[in-house]
C-alpha cells in the first residue's frame, strides 16, 4: 500500500504473529497497519514503507501485540450455578454419580429453562465480559441447557445477543445432544429423533448455529446416536464438533474424524488410532484443562501422540457451571502447560491460530495481511509470560475489527 493511507498504524510493538502455525514467529520492534478492519501490513518497523501514511497512529510503548484471542469451546449461556456439586465432589461423589442422580447438566437445564430471556442474558453477560477483558475477540458458545427445540433456539439467540452487546464475535454451536431431557427419560433414541428431525433443521433454517456438537459418552449419547446427529447436521449443511473421550474411551476421536469434524474436544481417553485419525482428517484437538482440573481427572490427554502426528492443538475454557466454572483463558494457558505439558508457544498457538481453525475460521488468529484486525496488547516482557502468570490480566489494549476499544495512555 505504498503511497496509500492506512486507517491505523501501530508502532512500538513486538509482534507475536503466529504466521507459520505453532512455530509462531515473533517480530521485535514491529509495526502493524490496518485498513478496512483488516490487517494490511505487519513486519519490522524498519521495513515499513517510508512513503506510507496513516489516518491515525498509536504507539505500543514496547509492549507485545498478539492476535485477538479465541476461546473456541464454552457453554457460558446458562442460569444458576452448581457450587453444591463442587462441595459434593469434594466429599467423594463423581461427576457421573451426580448426573445419574438428576444433578449435573439436568440441574442447569432446570435453572436455564426457568430464567426469563433477560435473566438468562444478564446471568451470562459477565462471563463473556470477563473473557473479553482478557483480549478475547472471538468466543464459541454452545447451547445444551435447553434440550427442547425452542429452549435451544433461545440459548443460541441469547449467545448472539450478548455477543453483540459485548462487541465480541460469538460463534454458536447447537449442542442439543448434551443430555436426554426429563421428558424423554429412558427414550434417548426418541430424543435423538427429535434433535435430528426438528431441532437441527429449525436451527439451520434460522441460521442460528455455526456448527453442531454432541456429548458422546457413557452418561451422554452412544457413538451410534452421535452418528445420527452428525448425519442430520451434514444433511442440513452444518459442520460438526464433538465432546469426545472425556470420561472414557468411546472411540470418539475416530468418530469425529470420520465426520471430518472441525474439532474433537477433551480427549483425555482418546486412543492411538483416534489420534492418528484426527491427524488424517485435519480435525483440531481442543484441550480443556479446566475440566480436567475441576474433575480431579488423572488421565492425561495423549499430547505426545498428538504432537507426533502433527494434530493441531487448541486450548479453551470450557466455561460451564459443572466441570469448568472458568472465565479466564489465560489461566487455561497456564494449566495447559503445567498439567498437559504444552510449551508456552504451543499454548499460545492453541488460543489463537488453532482455536480459530477449531471454529473453521481462517480469517483470524495470526498477525498477517488480510486477517481480521482483532488484536490484544500485553504488558509483558516476553510471550511466555502469558502462560506463566496465574490470575493476572496483563491485557492493556484491545482492537476489534480495526476499532481501538482500549489502549494504554503511554
Ligand atoms: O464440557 N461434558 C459435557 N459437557 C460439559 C459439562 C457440562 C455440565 O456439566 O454442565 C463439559 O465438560
Ligand atoms: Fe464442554
Amino acid at each position: 500500500m505504498a503511497g496509500g493511507a492506512f486507517d491505523l498504524l501501530i508502532t512500538g510493538a513486538h509482534l507475536v504473529t503466529m504466521a507459520g502455525g505453532e512455530s509462531g514467529g515473533t517480530i521485535r520492534d514491529g509495526a502493524l497497519a490496518i485498513s478496512g478492519g483488516r490487517i494490511a501490513w505487519a513486519g519490522p518497523r524498519a521495513a515499513f514503507p517510508r512513503d506510507a501514511r496513516a489516518t491515525r497512529t498509536v504507539d505500543a510503548g514496547g509492549r507485545w501485540l498478539t492476535p485477538g484471542l479465541v476461546d473456541c469451546h464454552t457453554h457460558l449461556v446458562y442460569a444458576g450455578n452448581r457450587a453444591h456439586e463442587f462441595a459434593a465432589r469434594l466429599e467423594g461423589a463423581t461427576y457421573a454419580d451426580i448426573a445419574k442422580a438428576g444433578g449435573g447438566i439436568h440441574a442447569t437445564v432446570r435453572a436455564t429453562r426457568a430464567a426469563t430471556d433477560d435473566e438468562l442474558a444478564a446471568a451470562s453477560y459477565p462471563r463473556l465480559a470477563a473473557l473479553a477483558a482478557e483480549g478475547i475477540s472471538t468466543v464459541e458458545i454452545k447451547s445444551g441447557y435447553g434440550l427442547a427445540t425452542a429452549a435451544e433456539v433461545r440459548q443460541l439467540r441469547t449467545a448472539r445477543r450478548i455477543g453483540a452487546e459485548a462487541g465480541v464475535d460469538v460463534r454458536t454451536t447447537l449442542l442439543a445432544a448434551h443430555a436426554v431431557p426429563p421428558e424423554f427419560a429412558g427414550r434417548a433414541d426418541d430424543y435423538v429423533d427429535l434433535v435430528c428431525q426438528e431441532t437441527i433443521p429449525a436451527v439451520a433454517r434460522e441460521g442460528l448455529a455455526d456448527a453442531v456438537d454432541a456429548f458422546c459418552e457413557t452418561i451422554g449419547f452412544t457413538p451410534e446416536q452421535t452418528r445420527r446427529v452428525f448425519a442430520a447436521a451434514r444433511a442440513n449443511g452444518l459442520r460438526v464438533k464433538l465432546h469426545a473421550d472425556q470420561l472414557s474411551d468411546t472411540g470418539g476421536a475416530a468418530l469425529a474424524a470420520e465426520f471430518n469434524a472441525l474439532s474433537a474436544d477433551h480427549l483425555e481417553y482418546a486412543n492411538a488410532a483416534g489420534v492418528a485419525a484426527l491427524a488424517r482428517a485435519g480435525t483440531v484437538a481442543v484441550l480443556l484443562p479446566g475440566a480436567f482440573y475441576a474433575l480431579s481427572e488423572t488421565q492425561l490427554p495423549p499430547v505426545a501422540a498428538m504432537r507426533a502426528h502433527g494434530v493441531r492443538m487448541a486450548v479453551a475454557t470450557d466455561c460451564n457451571p459443572g466441570t469448568s466454572p472458568v472465565t479466564s483463558l489465560l489461566l487455561m494457558l497456564n494449566m495447559a502447560c503445567t498439567l498437559f505439558r504444552l510449551t508456552p508457544a504451543e499454548a499460545i498457538a492453541g488460543v489463537t491460530v488453532h482455536a480459530a481453525r477449531a471454529l473453521g475460521l481462517a480469517d483470524r488468529g495470526m498477525l498477517a495481511p488480510a486477517q481480521r484486525a482483532d488484536l490484544a496488547l500485553w504488558d509483558i516482557a516476553e510471550p511466555a509470560e502469558l502462560a506463566y502468570r496465574m490470575g493476572a490480566n496483563p491485557c492493556v489494549g484491545i482492537v476489534r475489527g480495526g476499532d481501538v476499544i482500549q489502549w494504554p495512555m503511554a
